[in-house]
């Protein structure tokens, strides 16, 4: 009885404290909240469990509901769906004792049940409107299923494409990916006001410097130099934070001899300090109780001790927190006031998102069966999608005429739709998806004959169905042959050392050329592969990615001309697994490569260049860029250098090009790469048609860290490169002076 009345009251004044304090600032609010908890349920806060339903790791605790009804957690993942979000919320919000609403998370990277193109596809877009839009339809579908978190965006640089993960970044370069991480979070969050519930909190993710694994292999060591980390893998990082994201997420790895989860330089001193994160911290999953086999804790106690002191705020799946920390704030080695301002800060996410006041805000079944996998969300994705897939060659090939009678889609993911949503494609559903031939089918009707058969398929060595397929291509006016990876060949445990075509493909390919039929390779992958022979014999050569739900849509307006390519690699692709890594804006050396010369930084056995750049992508038309022509040839501290360059479409289709500027600083007190991009455009233009692009550039865009590490310009020339591929630039010199 006793009890009952200590609820009762209890319940009483934390509802008029809510509602009282309705009208006071978030901050308030929170520490009213707080000052009603146990430690117990602050811990609960920072305890972040999946459910058992589509869990992407080892399920370590049955029983979800019992911990939401004790305050044992204040946020759940992989629980989508606005039956199922309901009645959890309805399980906290009506059965804890303090009715604090739950945070629902999930892995949305590249959509929610409308597909887009993986991230690394959408990066090729350089289309920074395109790649916020399908962040917002993600976040719009995410929302409308009960959802108010996503873990995304993945800002991981990469330079080694044997890392699965590749597929989930926006490539090598820091700049691109700055950009892109920036476009993501706005995208996911809106305004971040969340006044509509349409919008979800973003994630960064996984800090820090999780794509530059030795040897690619996942989860792999990290270890780098600090100018390295700051130069070219914060950067996204720091984007996303500026643009707002309210949270972000630790790494797996080790960074430097300190794993991230537990490492109080990343968590706390850069990133709180360095950086102003205001927001929330959450591990990667069970990456608290990894740090015993990092060997950087004695058992799971002493891994939370560190990983909360380090600043990482909720615990995802290791249910460390919840077992040791009470234990280690009463022995005095965590202070309550870090529980406190960890819990608090998820309180605050909470407030934010308006669960507070309602917390069944996201469950609005009419909206979740209006938005989910609308008209409106397919024709933006296949939009996204077309413009994601990079045109890497073309002897005349493409467009195909739209006349064609017959042709032949052959290869193992021709009639493919469960590959095409790709990793990481949350509740997205292979049979919602256009496959290649449905999507040829959907442009030409019925008035083509489709010759089809896989071949063979993707992995294995049977070559049995190769004379099917060639006798479809001989009687065909021209070929479309899918080939690439399955969807499990890359993202997350998915590194390789051999990326090149998997299986027979390859072979099937050069069985059908061998017919002379005017033909096109279509790739469907989630990594830079190695191809030199495609690269440099397939008639036309289209890189489609995984492009997701409207995949056979986009590339048949690509390959039918309704859709003039315009993607650009935002990675280069290696001819050999052995020159890995391979990016465009290496350092010079001191013995840069020069022919006939043995004594030169090379390889005996292939050459230095990649077999496709960095920013390479071709077109169904041409263009003519002029050189550069800045404002200025000297400028001085506080002054900007504008830059004028004329672009001009030569062709006689209408078009898109991305305008690329790099910059090299010619003579610094530290090497400095051979090229950096540091500002692009991208311009549609009409046959015939030209513009005058201007680009601005800061003073940040000639800085660079010195020998102690400060960021400095130094007086002296710098190249201004402009093109339309990281290879294919025309350049003028200006001079800093004092
Ligand atoms: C991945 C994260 C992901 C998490 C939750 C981990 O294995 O590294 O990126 O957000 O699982 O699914």
């Amino acid at each position: 009885m006793r009890n009952l009345i200590t609820s009762l009251f209890l319940l009483l004044l934390f509802n008029s404290l809510a509602a009282q304090s309705r009208q006071k600032p978030i901050n308030e609010r929170v520490d009213s909240v707080l000052a009603q908890m146990t430690l117990d349920e602050k811990i609960g806060q920072m305890t972040l469990f999946t459910t058992d339903w589509g869990s992407t790791g080892p399920t370590i605790r049955p029983g979800y509901r019992e911990d939401i009804m004790q305050g044992r957690c204040g946020a759940l993942f992989n629980a989508h769906g606005v039956t199922f979000t309901r009645e959890l919320q309805r399980i906290a919000v009506e059965e804890s004792r303090l009715k604090i609403p739950l945070l629902f998370g999930y892995d949305v990277i590249h959509g929610f049940k409308t597909i887009f193109p993986i991230p690394l596809a959408e990066a090729a877009s350089w289309d920074t409107e395109a790649v916020k839009a399908s962040a917002e339809v993600a976040a719009d579908e995410a929302s409308a299923a009960g959802l108010h978190w996503t873990f995304a965006p993945m800002v991981d640089i990469t330079r080694d494409p044997r890392w699965g993960r590749i597929m989930e970044g926006a490539g090598e370069d820091p700049f691109l990916a700055s950009v892109v991480a920036a476009q993501r979070v706005k995208g996911f969050q809106g305004e971040a006001t969340f006044d509509e519930p349409n919008h979800i909190l973003a994630c960064v993710k996984h800090f820090a410097a999780y794509g530059a694994p030795f040897g690619g292999r996942d989860y792999n060591t990290v270890d780098m130099s600090e100018r390295m980390f700051r130069e070219v893998y914060l950067p996204p990082y720091q984007a996303a934070i500026e643009a707002g994201a309210r949270t972000v997420m630790t790494a797996f790895n080790e960074l430097n001899g300190v794993p991230a989860t537990s490492n109080k330089w990343l968590l706390t001193d850069l990133l709180r300090h360095e950086l102003r994160f205001k927001g929330m911290v959450v591990t990667d999953y069970t990456s608290i109780n990894e740090l015993v086999e990092h060997g950087v804790a004695a058992d799971e106690k002493h891994a939370s001790e560190l990983a909360v002191m380090a600043g990482s705020d909720m615990d995802m799946q290791s249910a460390a927190y919840h077992r040791f920390l009470k234990g280690l704030v009463e022995e005095g080695k965590v202070p309550i006031e870090r529980v406190d301002e960890a819990a608090r800060r998820v309180l605050r996410l909470k407030f934010e998102l308006g669960l507070f006041e309602d917390p069944y805000r996201f469950c609005d079944e009419q909206r979740e069966k209006e938005v989910i996998l609308s008209d409106r969300n397919r024709s933006i994705a296949r939009d996204v999608a077309r413009k994601s897939i990079v045109l890497l060659r073309n002897e005349g090939v493409l467009p195909l005429p739209k006349e064609t009678k017959k042709l032949a889609v052959l290869g193992p993911l021709a009639a493919d739709k469960d590959n095409l949503i790709g990793f990481w494609s949350a509740a997205g559903e292979g049979r919602h998806c256009v496959s290649l031939v449905e999507g040829i089918r959907n442009k030409l009707g019925e008035n083509v004959e489709l010759l089809t058969a896989k071949g063979c398929e993707i992995t294995g060595d049977d070559k049995s169905g190769f004379a099917r397929a060639v006798e479809m291509a001989r009687q065909a006016d021209a070929v479309v042959v899918a080939i690439g990876e399955s969807r499990e060949m890359s993202g997350e445990a998915a590194s390789k050392v051999d990326i090149s075509l998997p299986g027979v493909q390859e072979d099937l390919v050069k069985a059908l050329m061998e017919t002379g039929k005017p033909l096109v390779v279509v790739l469907m992958n989630g990594r830079p592969l190695t191809i030199p022979w495609l690269g440099e014999n397939a008639p036309a050569l289209l890189e489609t990615w995984w492009l997701g739900t409207e995949a056979g849509n986009a590339i048949a307006d690509v390959l039918f001309g309704d859709y003039n390519p315009s993607g650009k690699l935002p990675v280069s692709f290696p001819r050999h697994v052995g020159q890995i890594p391979v990016f465009y804006s290496h350092k010079p050396t001191g013995r840069p490569y020069q022919p006939n010369d043995k004594w030169r930084s090379q390889y005996l056995d292939e050459s230095n260049e990649p077999l496709f750049p960095f920013g390479y992508g071709l077109s169904y038309t041409t263009f003519e860029i002029g050189s550069p022509k800045p404002d200025k040839t000297s400028f001085r501290s506080g002054e900007v250098v504008k830059v004028q360059v004329k672009v001009t479409n030569t062709g006689n289709r209408e078009g898109e090009e991305v305008v690329q500027l790099y910059i090299r600083d010619k003579v610094a007190s530290v090497t400095r790469p051979v090229k950096e991009l540091k500002a692009f455009q991208k311009v549609s233009l009409k046959p015939g048609e030209s513009k005058d692009l201007r680009f601005t550039l800061f003073e940040k865009d000639f800085a660079f860290l010195d020998q102690n590490l400060e960021w400095t310009i130094e007086p002296g020339e710098f190249e201004i490169k402009v093109g339309n591929s990281s290879d294919n630039v025309k350049a003028v010199v200006v001079e800093r002076v004092e």
